[in-house]
């Protein structure tokens, strides 16, 4: 009578240690204890910052995007990059990598639904935080994931300014490693219905405040270039539908933002039909990087402003590159020149592209040195960033022992390490305060990166964004978000029911004192 309930006891015990054991190594792997305690200290600073940039200006209509990619890889070991980790303060848009299109079907889907809404990012972290007024059972309607953190970014009060949580979360869908699948999908009609359907119903559900087309890249067959129209001409109406849906006839409501990760080189750009996709489109995010890399014949910068081969120029009125038959453009200027004047696009929609990250090469044939490490044959790429030959992260750079030099003529940075003749060319602070300088100077919509977990979040005057940031000295915040309208989390919990994955949340953010937009 006496041991029964003692063993009962004992394997209650002993099931709850067993399975904090195992929920502490699943958390082990992406929380090491140091890492969640500077996670904590990190957000809290946000607060006392001594900040530099006490000049910065956040605005509504004027000013500058500036855009971060995320990829919800950047969770997991070695790059360990959270969402809270950026400096959300400095960020207008946060581009969310990726949601995949699956050609057979024409479905999309989560990329990694673990990253996406599955972990909990908020054990000793939001519990800690307590920002959410209330008690602890505030945390268990959470939304889980990384997902699910940006929609919590976007609504608590984490920061002294209100204007930190102004930003907005895109949902990217496709990427290179699913480049195969866009031209499954559009070859059938129904696909094409599925696809857009589907592309909305899941960009709703996760709380994107829009979604962007990263098709890489369309072939010249007469066919797909179109296809990319009719795509994001049904986007667009589906995105009008549901905010009519939503708002009904109200005038004055955010709507769902609809951008594409543009090619920014001539081959194929020039092959798309820009000017009929532009009445759908709010944002080009020119990617205006990976210009030479491991399939390159020879070695070049990868994401350089400039043809520096054209002589120093005072100012940035260049000859245009696509001019020329046999010039690649392989330069940003290039691209950005062709979409504001071959194409006639309003420059306040162009954003140029970044890299947070550096592409090289190893045992580059310097023999003929004239001062740079371009146009020169190589052996190999080497490579410090997981899963892509040939590619550091910028914090990883410049190689330890090499010295990091600017080319102002190709508006690039490089490193070049003598030990193993290995070059790498990359932004550094420098190239990005003259491309912020240029997004001033052509008018253009403001800049972005690939990505974020490339950056330097150690030390502020290395930081890409803070150089950006610094340089442009406006940053233009949406002042009304999608779902800080009372009707739209109406609308959604009716949708999806009182078990959506944002519904617990929102029924909280409701019920709360705190005033909706
Ligand atoms: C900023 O830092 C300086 C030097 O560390 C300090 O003297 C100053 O009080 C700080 N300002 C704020 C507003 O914290
Ligand atoms: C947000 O926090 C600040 C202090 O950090 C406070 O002054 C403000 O009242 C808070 N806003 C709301 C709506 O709770
Ligand atoms: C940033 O600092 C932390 C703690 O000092 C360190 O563990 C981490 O490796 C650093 N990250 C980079 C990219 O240098
Ligand atoms: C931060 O970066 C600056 C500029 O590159 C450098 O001088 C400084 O030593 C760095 N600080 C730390 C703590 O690494």
């Amino acid at each position: 009578m006496l041991f029964r309930p003692l063993v009962g006891n004992t394997l209650v015990v002993l099931l709850v240690l067993v399975s904090v054991i195992i929920e502490m190594g699943l958390y082990k792997k992406v929380f090491k204890r140091a890492v969640e305690r500077q996670v904590v200290d990190h957000v809290r600073s946000q607060e006392d910052r001594n900040r530099t940039d006490s000049d910065l200006r956040v605005l509504s209509r004027d000013g500058y995007i500036t855009g971060v990619y995320y990829s919800n890889w950047s969770p997991y070991s070695p790059r360990m990059h959270f969402p809270h980790d950026i400096d959300i303060g400095k960020v207008s848009h946060v581009y969310y990598a990726f949601f995949l299109v699956d050609g057979e079907t024409g479905g999309v889907k989560s990329g990694d639904e673990w990253s996406d809404t599955g972990m909990d990012l908020y054990k000793g972290l939001a519990v800690k935080m307590r920002k959410l007024e209330g008690d602890e059972s505030d945390v268990g309607v959470l939304p889980r994931g990384c997902l699910g953190e940006f929609f919590y970014l976007r609504h608590a009060n984490v920061s002294r300014e209100r204007d930190s949580r102004n930003f907005k979360v895109v949902m990217c869908v496709g990427g290179w490693s699913n480049r195969d699948e866009f031209p499954r999908m559009v070859r059938d009609p129904s696909r094409i219905d599925v696809f857009v359907n589907s592309c909305i119903e899941t960009m709703f559900k996760y709380g994107f405040d829009g979604m962007e087309l990263d098709w890489e890249f369309p072939e010249d067959d007469g066919y797909e270039p179109q296809a990319y129209l009719e795509v994001t001409r049904r986007l667009r109406e589906k995105m009008d539908e549901l905010e009519a849906q939503i708002f009904g006839s109200a005038k004055d409501h955010p709507k769902f933002h609809l951008s594409v990760a543009t090619p920014a080189f001539s081959e194929k750009l020039k092959i798309l039909p820009i000017k009929e996709m532009d009445q759908y489109v709010d944002i080009w995010n020119m990617m205006t990087y990976d210009y030479y890399g491991e399939w390159s014949e020879k070695t070049g910068y990868h994401s350089n402003l400039f043809d520096g081969s054209q002589g120093a120029q005072d100012s940035f009125e260049r000859k245009h590159m696509y001019a020329s038959e046999d010039n690649e453009g392989l330069n940003g200027d290039s691209a950005i020149q062709y979409m504001l004047k071959d194409v006639g696009i309003d420059s306040h929609k162009v954003c140029l592209g970044m890299a947070a990250y550096g592409r090289g090469f190893k045992h580059v044939d310097a023999k003929s040195f004239n001062g740079r490490f371009i146009d020169k044959k190589f052996r190999g790429v080497g490579g410090a960033s997981e899963g892509e030959k040939g590619m550091w992260l910028y914090n990883q750079l410049p190689i330890k022992g090499s010295q990091e030099i600017f080319d102002p003529e190709y508006g690039s940075a490089f490193c070049y390490d003598a030990k193993h003749k290995t070059f790498v060319g990359y932004d550094n602070v420098d190239s990005v305060r003259m491309k912020a300088q240029y997004v001033k100077e052509k008018n253009l919509a403001g800049g972005f990166w690939w990505e974020s977990c490339g950056d330097d979040h150690n030390n502020s005057s290395r930081s890409l964004l803070n150089a950006f940031t610094e340089e442009i000295r406006s940053i233009k915040k949406p002042d009304t978000l999608m779902y800080r309208q009372s009707q739209v989390l109406r609308f959604y919990i009716e949708k999806f029911g009182t078990d959506g994955y944002l519904s617990p949340f929102m029924e909280r953010i409701l019920q709360s004192e705190e005033p909706l937009d």
